[in-house]
This record gives C-alpha cells, sequence and structure tokens, in this order.
C-alpha cells in the first residue's frame, strides 16, 4: 500500500492561511498527489508537534508566525541562506531521516519583483522599513543582486544598525531611524515592519520615493494594505503587496521537497482575480 505524501503549514494564527490552496493547486498542475493541511501551533507546543508530524510520516513542513525561529532551531542542518536569515520557513525530511532546514522567502521576494514585475535590482537605492525577521529574510538576496545602497530604517533605531552590521560583509548597507530619511530618495521601498496590516505605517517624508520609484510591502490582504495605499499615493510607478512573494516562497519549498518546479503565473492570477470578487 502506498500512502500518500503529507505537508502541512505550522502557525498561529493558521485560519486565514493562503498555503493549503497554493500548494493543492501546484500539486494538481504538475499531476503530483500529495496532501497539504494547515495546523494551529503555538510556540510552546511546536517541538513536540513537528516531531509527531515527521514520525507519523511528515514529507514536509511550512513554518510561519511565530515559528520560523523556532523551525531554525529545530532544523538538523540548514542551507546557507537559511542559516543567514536565522529563520526557517520550510523544513523537509531528508533520506536519511534527518530535518533540513531551508529559508524560500528571501528568493520568492527576489523572483517576485524581478521575473513578475520585471524590477531590476543592480545599481538602485533601496530602503527596507523594519528590522524585525521579515527583513533579515531578505538582505543577503537582496545584496547580492548589488543595488547601489540599502538603507535599513526601523523604529527602535539600534535594531537596524545592528542588523546592517551583521551584513556589512555582504554589501553596502546601513541601518537608521525614520528621522534620518529626510531629503533622501529611494528607487525601491520594502515595507518589512508588521504595522501595516494593523493599519498603521511609519512616518515617512512625502518625496521619499524617486520618480519612478516602485513600493512592495511584505505583507497581504484582500484590501489593498496601508503601505500599498502611501504608495499610490506617492506616485508609485508599482505599489505591490506579497501575495507574489507568498505563491514564489511556495513554489520553491514545492520544488526543495517534490523536485518539480510549479509554474506561478497561473496562481497568483487566480489569486488574485479571487480577492478582487
Ligand atoms: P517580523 O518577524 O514580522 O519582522 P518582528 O520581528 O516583531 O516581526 O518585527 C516587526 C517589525 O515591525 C519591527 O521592525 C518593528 O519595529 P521595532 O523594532 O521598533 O519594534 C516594526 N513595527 C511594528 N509596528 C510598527 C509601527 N507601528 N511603526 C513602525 N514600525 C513598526
Amino acid at each position: 500500500m502506498t500512502l500518500t505524501d503529507r505537508y502541512a503549514v505550522f502557525g498561529h494564527p493558521i485560519k486565514h492561511s493562503k498555503s493549503p490552496r497554493i500548494h493543492r493547486l501546484f500539486a494538481e498542475q504538475t499531476g503530483q498527489t500529495l496532501e497539504y493541511s494547515a495546523q494551529e501551533v503555538p510556540a510552546e507546543q511546536f517541538r513536540a508537534s513537528v516531531a509527531a508530524f515527521f514520525a507519523q510520516g511528515g514529507k514536509g513542513l511550512n513554518c510561519t508566525v511565530p515559528l520560523k525561529e523556532l523551525a531554525w532551531s529545530y532544523a538538523d542542518h540548514k542551507t546557507e541562506r537559511a542559516r543567514l536569515s536565522k529563520a526557517v520557513n520550510t523544513l523537509a525530511l531528508q533520506p536519511d531521516g534527518s530535518i533540513l532546514g531551508d529559508n524560500t522567502d528571501g528568493i520568492g521576494l527576489l523572483t517576485d519583483l524581478m521575473t513578475n514585475h520585471a524590477v531590476t535590482l543592480s545599481g538602485i537605492r533601496i530602503l527596507i522599513l523594519g528590522a524585525g525577521g521579515a527583513s533579515r529574510g531578505i538582505i543577503a538576496p537582496i545584496l547580492e543582486q548589488s543595488p547601489q545602497t540599502l538603507v535599513i530604517a526601523n523604529r527602535t533605531i539600534d535594531k537596524a544598525v545592528k542588523l546592517a552590521d551583521e551584513f556589512h560583509d555582504k554589501g553596502s548597507v546601513t541601518g537608521c531611524g525614520f528621522d534620518d530619511l529626510a531629503n533622501r530618495q529611494f528607487d525601491l521601498i520594502l515595507n518589512a515592519t508588521s504595522a501595516s496590516l494593523s493599519g498603521q505605517l511609519p512616518p515617512l517624508p512625502a518625496d521619499l520615493l524617486a520618480t519612478g520609484g516602485v513600493c512592495y510591502d511584505l505583507a497581504y490582504g484582500n484590501e489593498p494594505t496601508a503601505f500599498v495605499r502611501w504608495g499610490q499615493d506617492n506616485h508609485a510607478a508599482k505599489s505591490l503587496d506579497g501575495l507574489g512573494m507568498l505563491v514564489e516562497q511556495a513554489a520553491e519549498a514545492f520544488f526543495i521537497w517534490r523536485g518539480v518546479r510549479p509554474k506561478t503565473r497561473p496562481v497568483i492570477g487566480l489569486l488574485n482575480s479571487e480577492r478582487q470578487a
């Protein structure tokens, strides 16, 4: 008897996760047979829940807020990009029974920006708002694209400065507070604060975005986020949310687990049309 390969996303809260839908669409499209469920797992139950999942034959897990750092500690070994980001969103059972930890968030963002939206990062001025886990995961992949400058601005200035210091050997990156953004301009502004979902925005000077610049909110919602609206109000050439990044990071996880790369555009298109409906 062959059992269907099982996958899941763990998080807290997890009810509104789009991951089961995305992975089922990928499976259908690529002709793969698998199950993918969403499981509510509070941080204190993380280790026991992951151990039980793999002990019962599970093949791979996605981990989301607030479990990515715990998943990083749990993994027996990690990819270089996961090691740098100190967070893991994908756990994969290996043939020898060990658990590999990877982080596909950074590549998910880059694929969405560069492939889906034709944004070139090399030589441009990039600003990241926020210095938490979401920022940490995208710094190294962005620096690999050789931007002219990368600035991390945060409410708690010290955190931005420390985070930038950690990556200084990978390229030109500095940390600062929001007040230091006066009289500066950027070609790409990424919002990696957790403020956007609650409708809040960091204090941003009106002329922060260069002419023809792009805004990208790592968060997404059925309605435009506060930051997407800020971009629209400040003449962004494109003001995007993180739905594309979500689908792209999922595609990368799917590839790690199944060795098959699903087409992402039809899935992004479908989810976009569903939220507009
Ligand atoms: P995540 O893992 O999603 O990045 P986090 O590690 O808690 O979550 O980080 C949240 C980020 O959003 C932080 O940079 C936080 O700023 P502080 O470091 O000063 O706390 C930022 N943030 C949250 N609410 C904010 C708000 N209302 N205005 C500006 N920044 C905010």
